[in-house]
């Protein structure tokens, strides 16, 4: 099969078709060496190079300073709902979420295994159709928890919580790289790898050393940062493959501008969808509070859960894959992460205005 469709899964996703070919072009044998990434050691030589050049890159898109650890982790963003409190929470073991989703709902169940949890603002009342703006801070929590993208209900914040002096820990798994982050208002960011950085498999872990003497010296290996840190991410074996398809996306960024362009694209084609949204007398209706709507997620309803179903079938039969809103919420969910082609949101925008036309 030679053509690509419109891919507006949640993760796994669209990834860069370039970084798609290239992949193709060096699968059977890495440059010419005779194997592939996938069956390479990851104490190579080789490999060595894709790792380091992985971080670098990373190190370079998300200006990260020396006073940072950058890991590889497998076990995705769910695992790091675990390690986060398991490393960072003693000795106080007291925490405060911003809840504003399902997947931060998640993180307070791993927390509250290990200590205090303070649930400092959320928005549960209205099924987390907004971010809330104040928030109760504990002023000796040991760090302030929050999801800066709801993949589910389309909502982001579009600026940093204000924690004073607590550590800001970040579940960044669909929005991270979307624009520039001041990486230095964050004690940890951690993403899956499988929305805006590869396929699945890895979580990305950005961690300042300073937190690091946190970790209690009993915990499981694993489950301890200061292990990977002291390792370079290779206790263990690592996710080689996935590492591999970051570093290209990676290279992708940055040889396309970086996270600005990258910002400029994604407000153009948000805006694309969502004025097709709010231009559409109400047949459309946005599922978020407007001034809180994702980049990455677009969410909306139609009139009837009828219309939902039949406008999900007929996009499908031409392409469109992916649309249908989480179990949870219903409706239509168009995810147009980083490497979400603009010329796919027109195509949408078009269908959209034929089928409101027809129906
Ligand atoms: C915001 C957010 N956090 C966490 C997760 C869970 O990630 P993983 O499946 O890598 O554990 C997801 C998955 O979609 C997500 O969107």
């Amino acid at each position: 099969m030679e053509k690509r469709i419109f891919n507006f899964s949640a993760g796994p996703c669209t990834l860069p078709e370039e970084v798609m070919l290239e992949a193709q072009e060096d699968f059977y044998s890495y440059k010419g060496q005779g194997l592939s990434v996938m069956e390479m050691s990851h104490r190579s030589k080789t490999y060595d190079e894709i790792i380091t050049s992985a971080e670098k890159d990373i190190r370079t898109l998300l200006n990260i300073s020396d006073e940072y650890e950058v890991l590889f982790l497998q076990g995705g963003a769910t695992l790091q709902f675990s390690m986060v409190p398991l490393n960072l929470m003693p000795p106080a073991n007291k925490a405060d979420y911003i809840v504003t989703g399902a997947w931060a709902k998640k993180s307070v169940v791993e927390a509250k295994r290990v200590g205090e949890v303070n649930i400092a603002a959320t928005s549960a009342d209205t099924n987390f159709n907004y971010i809330p703006k104040e928030y109760n801070l504990t002023p000796d929590a040991s760090y302030v928890h929050y999801t800066s993208n709801n993949t589910i209900f389309g909502t982001e914040f579009k600026s940093e919580p204000e924690v004073g002096n607590v550590p800001l820990v970040c579940d960044a798994s669909s929005n991270i790289l979307c624009r520039p982050i001041d990486v230095n208002k964050y004690g940890l960011i951690y993403a899956g790898a499988q929305k805006n950085m590869g396929p699945a498999g890895c979580a990305l872990v950005v961690v300042k050393k300073s937190l690091l003497e946190r970790s209690p010296e009993d915990l499981h290996t694993y489950m301890n940062y200061n292990i990977h840190a002291k390792n370079a991410s290779m206790y263990n074996t690592p996710a080689t493959y996935t590492i591999y398809i970051m570093g290209l996306v990676y290279k992708w960024l940055l040889k396309n501008g970086g996270l600005k362009a990258m910002e400029e694209v994604n407000e153009a084609k948000a805006k694309l969808l969502y004025d097709a949204i709010d231009n559409s007398g109400g047949y459309y209706k946005g599922a978020s509070a407007v001034e809180d709507r994702s980049l990455m997620n677009v969410t909306f309803n139609l009139p009837s859960e009828e219309l939902e179903k039949k406008f999900i079938a007929e996009a499908g039969a031409k392409d469109f894959s992916g649309l249908k809103g989480h179990r949870s919420v219903g409706g239509v969910r168009a995810s147009i992460y980083n490497a979400f082609p603009t010329k796919g949101v027109e195509a949408l925008v078009e269908f959209m205005s034929t089928f409101k036309t027809n129906n």
